[in-house]
Formats: structure tokens, C-alpha cells, sequence
């Protein structure tokens, strides 16, 4: 009984400092978390990676609901008796020198979420994306959308999902580029706001929020991330709002005649 009590205690006062490295590894080297799988308390290992950064104790096969962060620098890897916390990240978890192509959210030009020497290039909803390499000496500046020289490293910008609670994470400074994190190591899927509308996070304290679109004037304007929809703008209690329609099937968006026609 008393042992369990001084577990708990140690439990608690990790939890703590597991708080605080996560946010100090907020901004800290990309990793790829694509190929991370979680397995289970084998019944001999006391502790199991939980990520690429963090791990949970085991009872037996039983998983403890605690995840304990390894810091920051350091990486969760697997031993025999138990996975322990390394400088060096497992393969599974090594940062990404080649980029994979992910499932498109919207049409356009998208930012890399591993790597800055790569953009990717998005033709259809829901189609793969193509990925494009910049020239040497360039990475994807999310503030043009193109190639720029690299002249400082904070040219270069790349997401990090925390581990904890899934939520949307910023591409740095940008509004309009952002990506979903789902807390522990699935894919990050890379969003973009359309043009004219902003990502605005619902509360200062939520993890979620949307892209939120500011109409220029009454009527309907393009949706640059969906080409058979359009935003309708129009005013109601005195203000500009908006309504985001599907164009009819088979059909997509003119901006000149403001209506939908065939392609
Ligand atoms: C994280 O960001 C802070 C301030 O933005 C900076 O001082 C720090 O060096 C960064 N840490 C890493 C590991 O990049
Ligand atoms: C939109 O409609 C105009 C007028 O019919 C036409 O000239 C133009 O090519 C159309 N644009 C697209 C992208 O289809």
C-alpha cells in the first residue's frame, strides 16, 4: 500500500515536469512521427514508447494512463526490459530527408510539415499530393507561397505536434497555413485557409478553431481551396456576412460571371 502512495507521488511530480518539457519542445527539432507505432505492454518491458518523445509505464500488460516526456533533446527508444529516453531518435522517428506526399485538403500550394526544402502541390481534393523540391539554398516561404533564398533559419518553418490532446497547430507567424496535430503520432495533415480568410482559434484557450473569411463586398466570391464552391456574401443586422455554398455538380465557379458554370 505504501509503495503504491510513493508511486503515485513520483507519478505526480513527473507529471509536472512532463508539462513543462513539452511546452519547451514545442519549437524544437521536426520530427517525423509518420512511421511511430505505439505497441502495447508486452508483460516484460516496464515502460513503452508512448512517441517518438514521450513514454507511459506498463504493469505487466497493463498500461499505466500516465505519459511521461523525455525532454527536451531527447528521444523515447526501444530497449529489451524496458523502451528508454536516448539522444539519438529510433528510425521510426528520424526527421525526414525525403518527403511522402500527403491526402490533399484542399486545392493549391502547401507548405511541408516536416521539411522546408519541400512544398507540395495539391491538383484535386482528396487526391495525393504532388511534392516539389526547392532549388538548393531555398525553402517554401509560407508567407509568398513559393521558394525564397534562404537567408536566416527562421526562414525555415516546419510544424511540431505536441504530444498530449489533438488540436490545430500554426505554421509559425502564418494565418493562413495550419495543421492538425492529433496528440500522439499519426500524420499531421497540412491545411490552408482559402484566400481572403484567416485561421482564428475559437477561444485564447482552445486548441481548435477554422478559417474565417472576410467578404470584400455583397455577392459571391471564389473559394481558392475548393473551385465548385463560393463564399455568398451578403448583409444582414447591418453587417457583411457570409454563406459557403456548393457550386452543382458537375460544375465549377467563374469569378468573372460570379455563378457556377461547366468546365
Ligand atoms: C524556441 O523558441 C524560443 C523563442 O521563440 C527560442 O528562444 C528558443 O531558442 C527556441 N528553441 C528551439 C529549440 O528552437
Ligand atoms: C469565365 O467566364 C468568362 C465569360 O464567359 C470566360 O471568358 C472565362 O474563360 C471563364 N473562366 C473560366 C476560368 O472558365
Amino acid at each position: 500500500m505504501q509503495w503504491y502512495l510513493a508511486l503515485t507521488f513520483i507519478a505526480i511530480a513527473l507529471l509536472c515536469e512532463d508539462t513543462l518539457s513539452q511546452l519547451d519542445s514545442f519549437n524544437s527539432t521536426a520530427l517525423s512521427t509518420r512511421a511511430f507505432v505505439k505497441k502495447d505492454c508486452d508483460g516484460v518491458k516496464t515502460y513503452i514508447c508512448d512517441s517518438c518523445t514521450s513514454r507511459r509505464p506498463c504493469f505487466g500488460t497493463q498500461e499505466i494512463e500516465t505519459t511521461f516526456s523525455c525532454g527536451t533533446g531527447f528521444y523515447c527508444i526501444e530497449g529489451t526490459t524496458a523502451d528508454r529516453c536516448g539522444p539519438t531518435p529510433s528510425e521510426a522517428c528520424v526527421i525526414s530527408t525525403e518527403s511522402t506526399s500527403f491526402t490533399c485538403s484542399a486545392t493549391g500550394i502547401f507548405p511541408d510539415p516536416n521539411n522546408c526544402n519541400y512544398y507540395h502541390v495539391c491538383l484535386a481534393i482528396s487526391e495525393s499530393s504532388t511534392v516539389y523540391r526547392c532549388a538548393p539554398g531555398y525553402v517554401f516561404d509560407i508567407v509568398t507561397s513559393s521558394c525564397i533564398r534562404q537567408v536566416s533559419v527562421s526562414n525555415c518553418v516546419t510544424v511540431t505536434c505536441p504530444v498530449g490532446a489533438p488540436r490545430y497547430v500554426l505554421y509559425g507567424t502564418s494565418r493562413v497555413y495550419y495543421a492538425v496535430c492529433n496528440g500522439v503520432s499519426l500524420p499531421t495533415q497540412v491545411l490552408r485557409c482559402p484566400n481572403g480568410a484567416l485561421f482564428m482559434y475559437f477561444s485564447s484557450s482552445t486548441l481548435f478553431g477554422e478559417c474565417v473569411y472576410t467578404c470584400s463586398g455583397q455577392g459571391n466570391y471564389a473559394n481558392s481551396n475548393n473551385p465548385s464552391s463560393y463564399f455568398q456574401c451578403y448583409i444582414s443586422n447591418g453587417r457583411l456576412v457570409y454563406n459557403e455554398l456548393d457550386c452543382p455538380s458537375g460544375t465549377v465557379f467563374n469569378q468573372t460571371l460570379r455563378y457556377c458554370t461547366r468546365q
